[in-house]
């Protein structure tokens, strides 16, 4: 266990590489057992969720070789079980990805219930149900953990309308179907780029995935997938949470390694703040050297604003002049965090799904907590432009998603340091 000790008010100045994305290296790592053969996967972050899918694949059976911080290689027709360990699945959000997964290849799937960030309630998976039940799967839950069977002993095409637009359930859809008999239909389906970087990773192995990025994907089952090569696309909501950050401190970051159009949800946001940015092949150049400007926010499905990036922008608002709405419109509670800022003197009222930012001149040091990934992201950011010291707790929550953030931060110009403590309650870690 330890904790992040920041000396803020300083501005942030310099280059920042961005990671390859998180939300995609979860998916695309346990759709590897859909292949039969080798696949080296490129990009991937150096984060503690994907360390923990690699020990998940291995005890399974797969072969997980290490080519450098950020390269694998995968052979996952080595496969000799289609129960993960209960123990380690539980652990993470992702974990669901194995059932569409084990079941597209194998026809059967024993996964524990996912974990992850507690968002004020159950985190449902009906719509995953709903596609596996469609294409011929019998789905139960016993003892914590999701049961799923092919009843023919293989899945079969079928139309599936989501009725919710879930990242989750598309992706996992359009892994069970890639092996099935015929073809899948996803209607209402999610458009984020980790949607589109799943299926470019898929067809990059035999698959034939059309239309991901839009409403409607429509998968042609094949025989079978063969190894192949992959970079993971970079991390849209790292990169948010430097753009955030530098729009905080002010100062000036070049955010590097990018797909510029990604941000651009992002990017319109923080210029209506007063941030200047402009564009360049892959890198961004973020500066705020003026006062941050009010704005209303509301969380959507891509191409919207990013529910992910909820909490670092809501902190930068809270040093905003004026009064900002929050609006969150993907998950039913996601403002926990707000308490914390609260300590270092943010003004911020929640009224169900709407959170009222009155900017602050400056906030103060204190210690604070990370209470899931990107709300502890948003108090890297109160502390980085915070008058004084702050000290956060339950950092491990952030480590599951960013890369070396402490290294990324002091590199250009924070005052920012780990130090060690004891964890006397032995808390069980969840995310993503
Ligand atoms: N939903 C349902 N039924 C379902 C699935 C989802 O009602 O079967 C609802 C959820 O309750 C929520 C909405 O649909 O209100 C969207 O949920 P979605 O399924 O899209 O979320 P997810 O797949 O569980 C992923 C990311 C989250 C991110 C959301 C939304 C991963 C591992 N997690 O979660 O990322 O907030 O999409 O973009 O990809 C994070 O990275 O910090 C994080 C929490």
């Amino acid at each position: 266990m330890h904790k992040y000790v920041i000396n803020g008010n300083r501005p942030l100045y310099g280059e920042v590489d961005i990671s390859g994305a998180k939300n995609a290296a979860v998916a695309i790592i346990p759709a590897a057992l859909l292949v039969d053969g080798v696949c080296r996967i490129e990009n991937i972050p150096e984060i503690s969720d994907v360390t923990l899918f690699f020990s998940i694949l291995e005890d399974l059976g797969a072969r997980v070789k290490v080519l450098n911080r950020h390269a694998i290689e995968l052979d996952c027709h080595t496969i000799r079980s289609t129960r993960p360990s209960y123990n380690m699945a539980r652990r993470i959000r992702a974990s669901y990805y194995l059932v569409g997964a084990l079941l597209g290849r194998f026809g059967e799937a024993t996964v524990a219930l996912p974990g992850g960030c507690n968002f004020g309630g159950v985190r449902p998976i009906d719509q995953h149900v709903k596609g596996f039940t469609a294409m011929g799967a019998e789905v139960t839950v016993e003892s914590g953990a999701i049961h799923a069977v092919a009843r023919e002993g293989k899945l079969r095409g079928a139309n599936v309308y989501l009725d919710v637009v879930s990242v989750g359930a598309t992706m996992n859809i359009m892994m069970a179907a890639v092996l099935a008999e015929g073809n899948t239909v996803i209607e209402n389906a999610a458009k984020e780029p980790h949607i589109v970087d799943l299926a470019n990773f898929l067809n990059s192995m035999g698959a034939d995935i059309k239309g991901a990025g839009t409403d409607t994907i429509k998968i042609r089952g094949v025989a079978a997938l063969s190894g192949g090569s992959y970079a993971i696309i970079p991390d849209q909501i790292e990169a948010g949470t430097y753009m955030a950050a530098v729009a905080a401190t002010g100062g000036q970051l070049l955010i590097r390694n990018i797909i510029p159009k990604h941000m651009d949800c992002i990017s319109a946001k923080l210029r209506e703040m007063g941030v200047t940015i402009e564009e360049q092949d892959d890198a961004l150049l973020v500066r705020r050297d003026g006062p941050l400007q009010r704005t209303n926010i509301k969380t959507m499905p891509y191409p919207g604003f990013p529910t992910d990036m909820q909490p670092q922008i809501a902190t930068v608002l809270a040093l905003a002049q004026g009064t900002s709405l929050v609006t969150e419109s993907v998950w039913s509670s996601r403002f926990k965090y707000v308490d914390e800022l609260k300590r270092m003197g943010a003004q911020i009222q929640v009224d169900g799904k709407v959170a009222v930012v009155e900017g602050v001149d400056h906030l103060e040091g204190a210690p604070i907590q990370a209470c899931d990934l990107r709300a502890g992201a948003a108090m890297v950011i109160a502390a980085l432009a915070a008058h004084g010291t702050t000290e956060i707790t339950q950092v491990q929550y952030i480590e599951r998603g960013y890369e070396d953030i402490i290294g990324k931060l002091r590199a250009v110009g924070a005052d920012i340091r780990l130090v060690d403590e004891p964890d006397p309650a032995g808390t069980v870690q969840q995310a993503g």
